[in-house]
């Protein structure tokens, strides 16, 4: 077990800010965690990927990487397939995995970045699917007392953008492996955004799910900064979810303005809308700005810091407040 003191985490986040922790060291099972956990000197942060963190120049603590492999299938049952994934199995190695293997459910949730250990902690979504819909279980470690115990979809709490692991859970467990509940005879979503639209432009008439695979992986590529070319955390905000009738009235307004209904009193209205027609788009303050073709991506041309991102992503919030009286909320998790 390797430990590197006073490390740099600049690789180890997509927004690319040169971060320093007190110590960061690597797991690849539960006993090395645990040995880990025993021996930090400090407050510990478990990372995955780095794809929706954004790190302090200094950050005191112990950082610990979770490399916990593997995928495998546990269950079968006519069509229905269970997978088990390691908590720090690569995301989209996970889904291009499932794909191969013909196992559908995941394949709108391709190129997400990051670990399938950190998935459920937002319940990531993408294209019409959320984590929560091919969820089964997971085990988790916990921290201060070392227990180890599953957790089903009912006691993760999943909403949009959301976990307990976000809320009174937070920073409690570690979690170690996700189960998935797949099918080999899926119920296709092709609804959401340009799915269709790029499907028949490849002139596929009867989808699978690697052609939809494929071209979720498509639309991504050409919407979203490739954090290896410009340091990024995805969207930096969470879409609003308001009540329909304060969408109503801001539709008086702005008769443009899109609005998807979640339930019967609140609607979901696109914050990447909303801080586009402010005029923030391609707007760069010193090293950081908002991305030119995604104005919901904050970007890191080259040396910024988080404080630098964090008093645009500020000014930003201000003025959406103060334009369409809406809060925005950040995804992305800050941290001190
Ligand atoms: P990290 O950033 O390393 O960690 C995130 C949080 O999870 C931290 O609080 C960390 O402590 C905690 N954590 C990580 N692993 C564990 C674990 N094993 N146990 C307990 N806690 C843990 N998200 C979406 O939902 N949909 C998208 O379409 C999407 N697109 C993106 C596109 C880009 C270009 C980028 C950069 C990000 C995007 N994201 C998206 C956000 C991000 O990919 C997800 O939130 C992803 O799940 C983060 O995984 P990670 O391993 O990088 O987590
Ligand atoms: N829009 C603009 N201008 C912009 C950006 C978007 O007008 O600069 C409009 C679009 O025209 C569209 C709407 O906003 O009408 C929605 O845009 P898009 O389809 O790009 O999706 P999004 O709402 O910005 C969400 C997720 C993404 C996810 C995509 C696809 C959140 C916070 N973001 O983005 O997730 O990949 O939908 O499902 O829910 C992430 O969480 O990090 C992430 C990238």
């Amino acid at each position: 077990m390797s430990i590197a003191y006073n490390s740099s985490l600049q690789s180890y986040n997509t927004f690319g800010v040169a971060s320093v922790c007190r110590a960061f060291a690597t797991f690849d099972n539960v006993e090395s965690l645990r040995a880990l956990l025993h021996q930090a000197d400090a407050p510990v942060f478990i990372l995955g990927g780095g794809s929706n963190v954004l790190l302090p120049d200094q950050f005191d603590r112990w950082v610990l990487h979770n490399r916990i492999g593997g995928i495998a299938i546990i269950h079968t049952s006519g069509n229905a397939v269970t997978v088990r994934a390691g908590g720090g199995v690569v995301w989209h190695d996970l889904v291009t995995w499932a794909v191969e293997q013909g196992l559908g459910g995941l394949e709108n949730l391709a190129l997400i970045p990051g670990t399938v250990g950190a998935s459920p902690i937002q319940n990531i979504g993408a294209y019409g699917v959320e984590l929560v819909d091919h969820f089964q279980q997971l085990t988790a470690y916990h921290r201060a007392n070392g227990a180890i115990r599953t957790f089903d979809q009912d006691e993760c709490g999943f909403g949009y953008r959301d976990s307990i692991f976000k809320r009174d859970q937070k920073d409690q467990w570690v979690i170690l492996t996700v189960d998935f509940l797949l099918n080999r005879q899926p119920e296709l979503r092709l609804d959401y955004g340009a799915i269709r639209d790029v499907l028949s432009e490849a002139h596929v008439q009867t989808p699978g799910i690697g052609d939809v695979y494929r071209a979720v992986v498509q639309i991504r590529r050409s919407k979203l900064p490739d954090p290896a070319q410009i340091g990024n955390a995805g969207s930096f905000f969470k879409n609003p979810v308001i009540p329909t009738e304060a969408f109503q009235r801001l539709q008086a307004r702005f008769p443009d303005i899109p609005g998807y209904p979640v339930d019967d009193s609140d609607t979901k209205i696109p914050a990447g809308w909303l801080i586009d027609q402010a005029g923030w788009k391609g707007v760069r303050r010193g090293p950081c700005g908002v991305h030119d073709r995604q104005a919901l991506v904050l970007v890191n041309h080259g040396g910024a810091t988080a404080r630098q991102i964090c008093a645009l992503a500020e000014e930003i919030q201000a003025d959406i407040q103060q334009q369409y009286g809406v809060d925005l909320v950040q995804e992305v998790n800050i941290l001190e």
